[in-house]
């Protein structure tokens, strides 16, 4: 028996579970050097949602927050979480990109890549491990856990195996879901430690209330390494507070050596951080309880979480019970996925389109289409081929490796990225990942390094404003009276009156037709037809980009384009007009 190592998860998925990601790193930096000195086995703190939110919400670069961390942390191995070969987004990669992105991963400060696969297909890790480890990377093969008529302890082990076979230094048993009971868990880790050689790790969130138990249990097993959380923003949809765990070890053979005292520096910070998230409305109090439902429902701690918020967005919260019954049959559907990211986006979006559209399957997102055509890989379970045709018609359905059909395209999306977003080597991998959210990132970025000096500026004031949850970034101008001034000048055009402020001229009204509404907040990606255009049933009309999804908006019968009240780029809420057919 050996000493139990600690991954502390406050830097990434304890806040990605409770405030969706939005830690930022002014409010990480004061805690940095303190977590650094209590000597953790390792700190996570990047992966897809991190990388993502960076981008989307905080305006921050991810690669420099990852250069940050490592500048004030030299102590501690740094890791993260890697989708195999979906990598930090959320589509299969081409390998050479792939291996670049490993490659500046490590550059910029990653020890230890966690790699798993959403769908438990082997075939989807093997570039990234080998990547990882051309790079001197300790790689870290996971399993997504989840229960279901096919998931026994058999089907863990042989999936152990693969990955040990495929040269993981470790496995982690990834029970997002807050699925594992503690007897399993004994159970699982004693069959992986007589049947693998190499070090076992359990990453458990707290939702069901069951992850100390869990943890206790595979540490009894034999388990090498714990995940945890401190405890200001642990428990809830996160995990077993770190504090918690080590005291409960200390002075028996699992010992954890770390310091109550040093944690507890940590502690306080992370304490003020709560207060505040509270205080704004980020932290909601209900994702810091029990929620057996999970056990039930298999829903993970981030999903829960982005589930609330996409339904209180579209003003639909009180459908979170009939959203939350409708996944298990949504999953079903599509061959069992084990709820992880992506696959827990897609099937959780899937579900809230079917319930707020009152009818199962109306509107498909285009990645519930692909998953349900193959192109994540093999679903652990083969989807019927009925379902499968009415999901994706008459598309071929694949069976390959995903990766094998996609030509290499690191060189294409480096042609693709304007010159001048084009700051460092990273920049191109920030685009390939998301697209849009980087583009727009980019833009930001290249404005305010040309925008005149503050102090030039008298009196234009930043602030980041906090709306339910959202950051805003917003610039206050003083008008100021001496017209001299260059505020007054570029303050005055805004200043005159009415067409500003005036609506953006809508498409005439129409009489009659069908009205296409959106269904939910989101933004225009494309709108695919004219007035005046004759389309036919199921033909698609818009794009919209809604909850980190595109989704086919459809002509539900055949007709005419009586108006088109929206155009490419514009943001719509549940029930903007966006088509009139007739
Ligand atoms: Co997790």
């Amino acid at each position: 028996m050996a000493q139990v190592k600690i991954t502390e998860t406050i830097l990434r998925d304890a806040h990605q579970s409770l405030i969706a990601t939005r830690m930022t790193m002014d409010e990480m930096r004061p805690m940095l050097k303190a977590i650094d000195e209590v000597g953790f086995y390792s700190a996570e703190v990047w992966g897809g949602a991190t990388f993502d939110a960076c981008l989307r919400f905080l305006d921050e670069d991810p690669w420099e927050r990852l250069r940050t961390i490592r500048k004030e942390m030299p102590n501690t191995k740094l890791q993260m979480l890697f989708r195999g070969q979906n990598m930090l987004g959320y589509r299969h990669y081409a390998d050479d990109v792939l291996e670049y992105f490993v490659q500046k991963s490590v550059d910029n400060g990653i020890d230890i890549l966690r790699i798993f696969d959403a769908l438990n297909d082997i075939r989807n890790l093997e570039s990234a491990i080998n990547a990882a480890k051309k790079m001197g990377a300790h790689v870290q093969g996971a399993i997504s856990y989840t229960t279901g008529p096919v998931f026994t302890t058999e089907y863990y082990v042989n999936y152990a195996k693969q990955l040990e076979n495929a040269g993981a230094d470790s496995i982690c048993i990834k029970d997002m879901a807050a699925l594992i009971t503690p007897y399993y868990a004994e159970e699982l880790v004693r069959a992986l430690k007589e049947n693998v050689k190499v070090p076992i790790q359990l990453h458990s969130h707290y939702t069901s209330g069951l992850a100390s138990m869990a943890h206790l249990k595979a540490i009894e097993a034999g388990v090498d390494i714990i995940d945890t959380a401190m405890s200001p923003l642990g428990l809830g949809t996160s995990h077993p507070a770190t504090e918690s765990m080590v005291a409960a070890l200390q002075g028996t053979e699992y010992d954890t050596g770390l310091d109550l005292k040093k944690l507890n520096v940590v502690r306080e910070h992370c304490a003020k951080l709560r207060d505040k998230y509270l205080a704004s409305g980020q932290l909601v109090p209900k994702l810091m309880g029990v929620d057996a439902n999970t056990l039930l429902y298999q829903v993970p701690g981030g999903m829960l979480s982005n589930l609330v918020s996409q339904l209180a967005q579209a003003g639909k919260s009180d459908l979170l019970d009939e959203v939350l019954a409708e996944v298990p049959r949504v999953r079903e559907d599509s061959g069992y996925p084990p709820l992880v990211t992506p696959t827990s986006q897609i099937v959780g979006t899937q579900a809230v389109f079917n319930v707020i559209n009152g009818e199962r399957y109306k509107m498909v997102t285009k990645e519930f289409k692909g998953m349900v055509r193959g192109e994540y890989g093999r679903t652990p379970v083969a989807i019927d081929p009925e379902f499968r045709k009415k999901i994706i018609g008459d598309a071929e359905p694949i069976d390959c490796r995903p990766a094998d059909l996609i030509a290499p395209e690191l060189e294409k999306l480096r042609a693709e990225l304007p010159a001048e977003y084009n700051e460092q080597e990273e920049d191109v991998l920030s685009y390939a990942m998301f697209d849009k959210v980087a583009t727009k990132f980019f833009e930001n970025r290249l404005a305010k390094k040309n925008a005149p000096k503050e102090e030039e500026l008298a009196g234009v004031k930043n602030f980041n404003l906090v709306v339910n949850g959202q950051n805003y970034a917003i610039t206050v101008e003083e008008i100021a009276l001496d017209a001299a001034s260059p505020v007054a000048a570029s303050a005055a055009p805004a200043a005159a009156p009415a067409p500003a402020a005036a609506p953006a001229p809508a498409a005439a009204p129409v009489a009659g037709g069908t009205q296409i509404t959106s269904p939910m907040p989101g933004s225009i990606l494309d709108v695919k037809v004219n007035v005046g255009d004759s389309v036919s049933n199921g033909q698609v009309l818009v794009l919209l980009e809604a909850m980190k999804m595109e989704n086919e908006i459809c002509a539900p019968a055949d007709g005419k384009v009586l108006s088109v009240n929206v155009k490419k780029g514009d943001s719509v809420d549940t029930g903007s007009l966006m088509i009139v057919i007739g």
